[in-house]
């Protein structure tokens, strides 16, 4: 156990830092619901399929590839799943799993967007567009706005964001450097991905209002997971030696996705951003109106140009 999770407190709600998904879902069944994850072959996607399917829920697993995710299934004993290839960087593969989803015609109860890549160290693209923002934020998009009529009257989506979205540009977004070109460094662009995860969930639960429909974005934690692959190794061993003192487990790291994607109470906070299971400070640009719809415009006209 770090020692954040000995010495941080507890939310009113009894869980906090150190709870952890199965603490999170105990006595939560989840018997007849069906719940996507995206990226769910790794990290903190897999332990929450895990611990979402022991409480009885049906998983659409997603992957870059099918087999990754079949293979994710076994070692996390997930017996009621369906898996699907999702490569969120390519726009043709998001849409023909959305295709291929609702051709399953089930109903879904929850959108669990997980999948995510970290301060890639120089630029690379697809589409034209810098490709954390369009792995992270526009496949997501792409997914989430094409299964909206597949969610169930109370469905709940939940975007994994980050207490990076700190480190995002000035502005929010830089809508005039969507592509990385005018200037590139690898925490900001992290950042303006990881924003855009919170700003659509706000647009989301926005758009929801006066349905039971409910959109959440989460800070996980500091987790070690393979999302430091692309890290350099000094860092990873610094990040390796603060384990104790500051890092979460993935057990732990999972909880607030698990907690936002089943507990029965939080849906009175829709549109909000949690932290160690509680509703979380933002900065002061991932709660501006406007920003979010702008975001959702420019985010449409991208994908209807594809
Ligand atoms: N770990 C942390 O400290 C931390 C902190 C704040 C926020 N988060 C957020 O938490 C989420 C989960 O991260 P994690 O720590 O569990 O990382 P992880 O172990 O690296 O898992 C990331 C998942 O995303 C998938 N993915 C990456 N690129 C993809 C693409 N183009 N198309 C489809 N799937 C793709 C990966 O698939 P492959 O295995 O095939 O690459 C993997 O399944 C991310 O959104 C991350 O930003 C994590």
């Amino acid at each position: 156990m770090s020692l954040l999770a000995l010495i941080k407190p507890k939310g009113s709600n009894g869980f906090g830092y150190g709870t952890t998904a199965e603490e999170v879902t105990e006595g939560i069944d989840l018997t007849g619901k069906t719940i996507l994850i995206t990226g769910c072959n790794s990290g903190l996607g897999k332990e929450s399929m895990r611990v979402l399917s022991l409480r009885g829920a049906t998983i659409i697993g997603l992957g870059r590839t099918k087999e990754k995710v079949e293979e994710a299934f076994k070692e996390a004993g997930v017996k009621q799943g369906k898996a699907f290839t999702c490569e969120l960087s390519d726009p043709k593969s998001v849409k023909l799993c959305v295709e291929e989803i609702k051709k399953e015609n089930s109903k879904i109860d929850v959108l669990l967007c997980n999948a995510g890549i970290m301060a890639l160290p120089k630029l690379e693209k697809s589409n034209g567009y810098e490709l954390q923002f369009f792995t992270n934020h526009i496949g997501h998009f792409i997914l989430v706005t094409g299964l909206l009529d597949s969610l169930t009257e109370n469905g709940r989506v939940v975007m994994l964001s980050s207490a990076a979205h700190n480190a995002a540009p000035k502005d929010g977004i830089e809508f005039d450097n969507l592509s990385g070109e005018k200037s590139y460094s690898a925490w900001t662009a992290y950042g303006q991905s990881k924003i855009a995860n919170l700003l659509f969930a706000k647009e989301l639960a926005r758009r929801f209002q006066g349905s039971k429909k409910t959109a959440y974005a989460v800070h996980p934690g500091v987790i070690p997971t393979n999302l430091g692959r692309h890290m350099n190794p000094i860092a990873i061993a610094i990040f390796g030696l603060s384990k104790h003192l500051f890092l979460k487990s993935i057990e732990q790291g999972s909880a607030t996705q698990c907690y936002t994607a089943t507990n029965p109470n939080v849906i009175q906070n829709s549109g909000s951003y949690f932290a160690d299971c509680n509703v979380a400070v933002t900065r002061k640009e991932a709660e501006d109106v406007d920003l979010a719809k702008k975001l959702w415009e420019v985010s449409e006209g991208i994908v209807s140009k594809l």
